[in-house]
């Protein structure tokens, strides 16, 4: 729609537009006019919800797991979420070592691998301020272990937080800069987890061949993530998949089997699944509903304007999706 193009923020300097960012316009054209363009949507959008996230769902910005019919009875989505990182080790074979948590949220994972498994973490995400909730929290567990005050416990020389036999560390980074920016650990790390974030990043391509080049040989790559199904028809694209990627901010999601194609073009080898899990995690949303009735998140989605609005109201299309079958969850692991 050319007056809503027309209304679009102006482009930072240095970006362009680029053949792939001209995929990422939304219906309205206000989106995604570059790919930095989406990602700083991206970045203001955990910077500005990350408080109410922690509030309202917890530590872990993930889907929970109910495998059975007795967990989908009884399971709280705090033990669900648990049982899906538990999942996705065992989906793995992961069982510790230097791990890198790609996407991190506020470090949920990264302090469950290290206090659980003893791993040393280092977890990155785009926005600033979940690097600051995630180690105010790791710092807030730590203390609590050690019987001393947060303010007591110190990070190491790397910047890491000692975690039950492991340690935690967090740091603000584009994903998409991970290769350079470890270039001097290329080749090291155990393990790559990506936790319901890949779906956010541009090009995705680019992410398996960073962790690729940041695996040590047989290291793995742990992934969750969000899909569209194969061979969807237009209007099932139009009212399912489409409102979810506005909302969440999201570029054209992919079928799984276009993961697996992505990695193995970057010398992975399939280890562990697609498992498809899609009928296991979407109780997920049908409690996200229940808690976006909290009305202080309504103002605060009023406030944030457009997105904010696109955001909850993308919970809706996500629900209609799982019941269609035209969005999907899967995990799957690789090994170099
Ligand atoms: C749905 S949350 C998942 C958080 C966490 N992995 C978990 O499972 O609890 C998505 C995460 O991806 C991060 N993210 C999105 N795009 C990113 C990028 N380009 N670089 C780094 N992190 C990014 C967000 O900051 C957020 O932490």
């Amino acid at each position: 729609m050319a007056s809503a193009a027309s209304a679009a923020p102006p482009i930072a300097a240095g970006d362009e537009t680029t053949d792939l960012s001209k995929q990422y316009d939304t219906p309205i054209g206000l989106a995604h006019t570059t790919m930095q363009a989406l990602k700083d949507r991206i970045k203001l959008h955990y910077d500005l919800a990350s408080d109410y996230y922690l509030n309202l769902w917890g530590e872990h910005i993930h889907h929970g797991y109910w495998p059975t019919a007795e967990s989908k009875a009884n399971d709280t989505k705090e033990f669900a979420q648990l049982s899906l990182i538990r999942l996705l080790l065992e989906v793995s074979g992961v069982g510790g070592g230097r791990v890198l948590d790609v996407g991190c949220g506020v470090g949920g994972t990264s302090r469950f691998l290290a206090s659980q498994l003893g791993c040393d973490v280092t977890g990155i995400t785009i926005s600033g301020k979940q690097v600051q909730i995630a180690t105010r929290l790791t710092k807030a567990e730590s203390g609590k272990a050690a019987s001393e005050q947060p303010s007591a416990v110190e990070a190491d020389a790397d910047g890491f937080l000692q975690l039950g036999k492991g340690k935690v560390r967090f740091v603000e980074l584009d994903a998409e800069r991970m290769g350079e920016f470890f270039a001097a650990e290329a080749g090291s790390f155990d393990v790559v987890w990506i936790s319901e974030a890949l779906s956010h990043f541009p090009n995705k391509a680019l992410f398996f061949q960073n962790a690729h080049r940041l695996l040590r040989e047989g290291g793995k790559l742990v992934l969750a993530d969000w899909f569209k199904a194969e061979g969807l028809g237009q209007q099932e694209f139009d009212s399912d998949i489409k409102p979810i990627e506005d909302g969440m901010l999201l570029p054209p999601l992919c079928t799984q089997q276009e993961y697996v194609q992505l990695a193995t073009a970057a010398g992975l080898k399939t280890f562990g699944g697609p498992k498809d899990i899609s009928q296991d995690v979407s109780k997920t949303w049908d409690i996200s509903w229940s808690l976006v009735q909290n009305p202080s998140l309504w103002a605060f989605a009023f406030s944030q304007g457009r997105d904010g609005i696109a955001f909850l109201q993308a919970f809706r299309a996500m629900r209609r999706g799982y019941a269609d079958g035209s969005f999907r969850y899967a995990v799957m692991s690789f090994v170099k």
